[in-house]
């Protein structure tokens, strides 16, 4: 081994990356992903909902199927459990890096926030499903609504989520909002109306941060 691979892989994290549909996230995800494969980490990289194929075709019936909140709450609760078990764990488990487009924040956010469905029920359904297992880091990518928009505008047809109307999605980043408020040790916010080269800077130094805190650079010093 050369001298230059002395610092150990980042090991078994997992990591959300949250925002209102046209933050931007999908491209620093990339971004994120090379970073850590540069530093020699197994990556899998997947989303919300979907990453198994149970998971995708709920996922296809929420984005695109009419549907009141529980059952929205309900299937994307029964997508995240398939997930978990037959993805996220067990990359987990082998020491892999686990990057997560969306994960439940984004239930908070979209259906508790979004749609006004109860945070109880859905804190419920969190505790039963995930039996204590969340991000050990969420990214998220905050902007407003009005700038988020613009940018959708530019994209493809819009789903049932992305054809919401601006309150639709003050409420969802409110939601984000109170998520991170509660949690502030967990959530890293990141100023997505900014140019895409800077908010990559933010993720990049945000992503060394906690790859420094869960020991990836120190163990090879
Ligand atoms: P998104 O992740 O933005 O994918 P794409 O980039 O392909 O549009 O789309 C997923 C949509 O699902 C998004 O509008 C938010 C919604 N969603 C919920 O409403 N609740 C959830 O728990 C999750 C994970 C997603």
């Amino acid at each position: 081994m050369s001298a230059g691979l002395a610092i150990a892989p980042p090991r078994a994290l997992f990591i959300s990356f949250e925002g209102i549909d046209g933050a931007g996230k999908s491209t620093h995800l990339d971004a994120a992903e090379a970073w850590l494969r540069a530093r020699g980490a197994e990556v899998v990289r997947t989303r919300e909902p979907g990453g198994t194929p149970l998971a995708e075709a709920l996922r296809a019936l929420l984005l695109h199927e009419p549907m009141d909140a529980l059952t929205e709450s309900l299937l994307v609760f029964a997508a995240r459990r398939d997930h978990l078990r037959r993805c996220i764990e067990p990359a987990l488990a082998r020491g892999a890096v686990v990057l997560c487009d969306r994960f439940t924040d984004a239930t908070f956010a979209y259906q508790g926030g979004g749609r006004g469905f109860d945070l109880g029920v859905l804190a419920r359904l969190e505790a039963w499903v995930q039996q204590g297992r969340q991000p050990d880091r969420t990214f998220w990518f905050d902007l407003p609504p009005a700038v988020a928009a613009a940018r959708r505008a530019a994209a493809r047809a819009p789903d049932r989520f992305e054809s919401e109307d601006e309150a639709f999605f003050e409420r969802v980043r409110a939601g984000y909002a109170a998520r991170a408020a509660a949690e502030p040790r967990r959530f890293v916010r990141l100023d997505a109306a900014q140019e895409a080269e800077s908010v990559r800077a933010q993720l990049l130094d945000a992503l060394q941060a906690l790859v420094a805190e869960a020991g990836g650079t120190e163990r090879g010093r």
